[in-house]
Parts: C-alpha cells; structure tokens; sequence
C-alpha cells in the first residue's frame, strides 16, 4: 500500500487516462451517472442491469488493494439502473485505510475521464444533530472538510488544469437541483418523513468522536459526521462534475459523559442493513430525472 500524504503519491493525466481507456474498451456502457456506495450500501450495484462488474485489482492504474473494511465490497460495476447507463463504486477507498488523498479520489477522474457528468455519494454517517433518528436520510447541502483544515486535501500539489482551476469554489458544491429533485422524490417514494438536510463533516478515521470532540463538532454547525465523501466531492467539484450527497445516519454520537452507549461498526452495518432498500429506492427512482 502506498505511503499517505505525500505529493509524489500524485497521479498524472496520462495515468488517469489509461484506466479511463481501459475500461472505455472494456465496456459499451457510457454512464452518464457514477455512485459512490458507503459501507453497507453496495446493494445499490445490485439493482443495476446488464451488468459488467470489475474487481478493483484487475483495473490498470486504480488503488492496489482491493477495500478492506467490512461492507465494502471492491469492484467496480457498470450497468443500467431505470433505464440509465450507470457506473457503481461497490466499496470505496479511504484515507484511514493508509490511502494518499490522490488514491481515495483516483476513481473520480477516471469517472470524469470516461465522460460522466453527475456523481452520487452515499455513506453512513454518525449523527450530531439532536432532531436526527437512527435511520435517517441526510441530504447533504454542505461539507466541512477536517482533513483539509490539517493539510489532507486532495487538491495540493501540482494543478492539471486539464481537470480544473487551482482555486476551484466550494460553495456550491452540492448541486440545488439535485437537492431539489431528492426531495421530491422522496415524498413520492415516502420516505419524506425520515428525509434531512444539512452538513457533513469528515474527520480521517479510523477512530470514533470522542464526546468532546462530538460537541465541538455540534458547535461548528456540523448536522452528521464520517470518514469519507468530502475528498471525492472535492475532486468531483474541481473538474466540472454535479455532485449530489446522501448520508444514512447509523447512529447518534454520545455526547453525555453519563451514556453508557459506545459506536462501534456492528451497529452501523445493522442500521444500513433496515434502511439499505429506502435508500436503493431513492436513488433508483432519482436516476430518470438526472
Ligand atoms: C438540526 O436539524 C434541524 C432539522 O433539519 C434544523 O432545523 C436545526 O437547525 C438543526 N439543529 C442544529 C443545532 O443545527
């Protein structure tokens, strides 16, 4: 595995490239939509038809080791989900993992690359805000990028403009009319009812919040928090791509010193597993309307 956060770990156009073209000979798909699915939502692949489906490590040029966390699967999947050519991240990459920021987001260019305009991120994700349930569905309508603020933002080194601008604007970076769409989507697939919108916050892992930490993170104005997404939102961002975010609150964080309640992954993967189909729903029946 490589070393983490060093700029040499940057990847070139020509690398990029030669994954795209891989896979663009590989396939006739040319999915307009890419998925990023979070632990435990790797279902969503499954509803994919016409499947063409490659494990990571027999793709040139993506991150060697094929996801180790459990939940996460390791293959990337093309097909049509309603109708619509899609291209699936069964398990992602993350920088807990021991992955550079430029390995956790390398998939993104290449989805660029490959012609894909609108990408979808899903996670789960501990919730902060006190009005959330376990179970919960978070639009995500903003981010605040923790691993950014210590120097772990995919975007240092050497700019290709080929991909963006150096500067790229973050302020818009969770498209409106996606949002928009999301939520009447959901009130026709009911799940209106357990739909949220708000902010995200990513800190690397692979530790748990401390309850300090969690009402700090409350105080900043974060809504839920997580180990993933914000990097491949920023790499997304930069090089053009609509990118629409969907956080499965799995839990809450403690923040009472008193709570004998403690996070752990098994709860995550319990909760994911009762929401995974609402969730599958939504995003299927949002495709169409891209
Ligand atoms: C929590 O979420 C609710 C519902 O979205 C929102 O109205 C409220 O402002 C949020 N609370 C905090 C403290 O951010």
């Amino acid at each position: 595995m490589e070393a983490a956060s060093s700029s040499t770990s940057q990847c070139s156009y020509e690398e990029y490239k030669e994954t795209a073209d891989w896979l663009l000979a590989h396939t006739e798909q040319r999915p307009k939509v890419a998925i990023i699915c979070g632990s435990g939502l790797g279902g969503l692949a499954d509803l994919l038809d016409d499947k063409t489906t490659f494990p990571y490590a027999d793709i040139p040029g993506f991150p060697t080791t094929a996801s180790t966390v459990p939940g996460h699967a390791g293959q990337l999947v093309f097909g049509r989900l309603q109708g619509r050519d899609c291209v699936c991240m069964q398990g992602r990459f993350h920088f807990y993992e021991g992955y550079s920021m430029h390995k956790v987001t390398y998939p993104v260019r290449v989805f660029y690359l490959l012609g894909v305009k609108t990408v979808i991120v899903t996670n789960a994700a501990g919730g902060l805000n006190g009005s959330y349930e376990v179970g919960d569905i978070m639009l995500i309508k903003d981010h605040i990028n923790m691993p950014g603020f210590a120097g772990q933002n995919p975007l240092c080194g050497h700019n290709d403009v080929r991909f963006g601008e150096r500067f790229p604007c973050m302020s818009d970076a969770y498209d409106r009319e996606l949002r928009a769409l999301v939520k009447q989507t959901a009130e026709e697939q009911g799940c209106g009812s357990f739909l949220q919108e708000g902010v995200y916050c990513m800190l690397a892992g692979p530790t748990y919040e401390t309850i300090a930490e969690c009402k700090l993170l409350q105080k900043l104005g974060a809504d839920c928090v997580g180990m993933s997404t914000v990097p491949e939102v920023v790499v997304a961002r930069h090089c053009g791509l609509r990118v629409l975010g969907l956080s499965l609150v799995t839990n809450k964080v403690v923040t009472d010193y008193d709570s004998v309640e403690k996070a752990n992954h098994e709860e995550v993967l319990r909760t994911t597993q009762r929401r995974t189909q609402d969730v599958q729903r939504l995003v299927s029946h949002l495709i169409p309307k891209i």
